[in-house]
């Protein structure tokens, strides 16, 4: 059934503290990593969003057991080896392009053969990725234009491979990682920087993982097969979904948030250094170090003075996520915003580059946008007042939460598609709108 919110009026001012839910990247390794250790690992505040309860029925297919209520989630690993399922056992990865991407790794060796598939959204995005070093590792993988659903049988004698990742996808290096775990020899990958959880993971693991740099790149490689004993962890909350909330906070007039103990990992903060640099009003308080990940509370106030950006090309990974909201932002941002090399926003869920264009469009903003960049004519006090309606965005939660902002922060009348899409990641991003004052029905 097709859900729809209406929203007719802006948010009024705020001054709240809030939660939001754990982080979906660190969810989903977490829970891929806990299938492989020997015993039992417990998660608290795990992510329990659509995507997250996905990679969790993906490992009970393969044969790993796992209890979830309200306090933890407890996973019942049982080694490197462990897995255990039927020839022909169907994997639906749902929405989740990280735990399809992931999974070929963790499936390098598998005996019997899996079909993986997708939601729509999924079955239209490009695995090629994957497959080429999944390949060259020796993994046996059928498709069809290199889409899903895929079928995938492992090899009993993994090669060790050398890749050269050029998109800055952390899926692909993650995926390569994972395959490494199972793989004797030495794996190495020299990737454009991008998200380091796996990396960071692995290292408190204590697992031969070594990481430098050359020049602008990352070379990591991972020498061996080492088991690893369950282990417990905190995860922390998610930066992409707290984005939302900052800049809600920037674009309404004398407001204030303080998001409480978010994943600030330098890889996932672009958003918060490109707002700045745009003068929004953004501080990290409480900084700590947990596991191996930065955390902090992000406290933010409204700015009224935005000025636009020329992004630099080294925010790209690191905001990959959030462009949609850094475009909102520079729609209200005094000055022309340009954006270049960012064709990757053409690959997620739904094609971002050309939703962003027509909703910025559809509000009065003057764009120019061509197959791998973006210019924003921006227009200070923007006020929206004609009706918006948002229906074609392939169910990408990003673009539906983005409408919510935008509605809430600008006014005008709005009828927003496709709600249930949000629980893909925030389940609960509705109630927290409200929870701030918001009016939606
Ligand atoms: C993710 C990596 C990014 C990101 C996605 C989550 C991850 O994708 O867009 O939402 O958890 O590794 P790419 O690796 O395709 O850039």
């Amino acid at each position: 059934m097709k859900k729809i919110a209406h929203i007719n009026k802006r948010i009024k001012n705020f001054n709240k503290k809030i939660y939001v839910p754990g982080d979906k990247s660190l969810s989903i390794r977490w829970i891929l990593m806990a299938s492989q250790a020997v015993g039992t690992s417990i998660a608290y505040n795990l992510l329990k969003s659509e995507d997250a309860l996905s990679a969790l029925n993906a490992i009970k297919k393969l044969g790993i057991n796992y209890k979830i209520n309200k306090k933890n989630c407890k996973i019942y690993g049982k080694g490197l080896n462990g897995f255990s399922f039927k020839n022909n056992t169907t994997i639906d990865a749902g929405n989740s392009g990280t735990l399809a991407r992931l999974i070929f790794g963790l499936l390098v060796k598998s005996k019997n053969q899996i079909i993986l598939k997708g939601d729509q959204s999924l079955s239209n995005r490009d695995f090629s990725r994957v497959i080429k070093p999944m390949r060259m590792f020796g993994q046996n993988i059928e498709s069809k234009n290199q889409k899903l659903p895929i079928k995938i049988k492992g090899t009993n004698y993994p090669r060790p491979i050398n890749y050269n990742e050029t998109k800055g996808s952390a899926q692909v290096k993650s995926c390569i990682l994972l395959a490494a775990m199972k793989t004797p020899g030495k794996t190495k990958i020299k990737s454009i920087p991008s998200r380091d959880h796996t990396e960071k993971l692995f290292k408190y693991l204590k697992l031969p993982i070594r990481i430098s740099k050359e020049k602008k790149l990352d070379l990591i490689s991972y020498k061996g097969v080492k088991n690893y004993k369950g282990f417990d962890y905190i995860i922390p909350g998610d930066i992409s979904s707290s984005s939302f909330f900052i800049v809600l906070t920037i674009l309404t007039k004398n407001s204030k948030i303080l998001i409480k103990n978010v994943n600030v990992n330098k890889s996932r903060t672009g958003i918060i250094d490109i707002l700045k640099m745009m003068k929004a009003k953004i501080i990290l308080k409480n900084k700590k170090n947990y596991n191996g990940e930065d955390i902090a509370d992000i406290f933010v106030e409204s700015s009224n003075k935005l000025k636009s950006i020329n992004c630099p090309l080294k925010m790209n990974s690191r905001s990959i996520d959030e462009f949609l909201l850094i475009f909102l932002v520079c729609a209200t941002a005094n000055g022309v915003s340009k954006f270049n090399k960012i064709g990757e926003l053409r690959n997620k869920e739904t094609d971002r580059l050309k939703f962003a264009n027509n909703f910025l469009n559809k509000i009065g903003i003057r764009t120019k946008v061509t197959n791998n960049s973006f210019k924003i004519y921006g227009k200070p006090n923007l006020k929206l007042n004609k009706t918006y309606k948002v229906e074609k965005f392939d169910k990408d939660h990003r673009a539906c939460m983005l409408s919510f902002i935008a509605a809430l922060a600008l006014g005008g009348k709005w009828i927003i598609h496709d709600i249930d899409s949000i629980n893909t990641s925030f389940p609960n991003f509705i109630q927290l709108l409200k929870n701030l004052g918001a009016k939606i029905s």
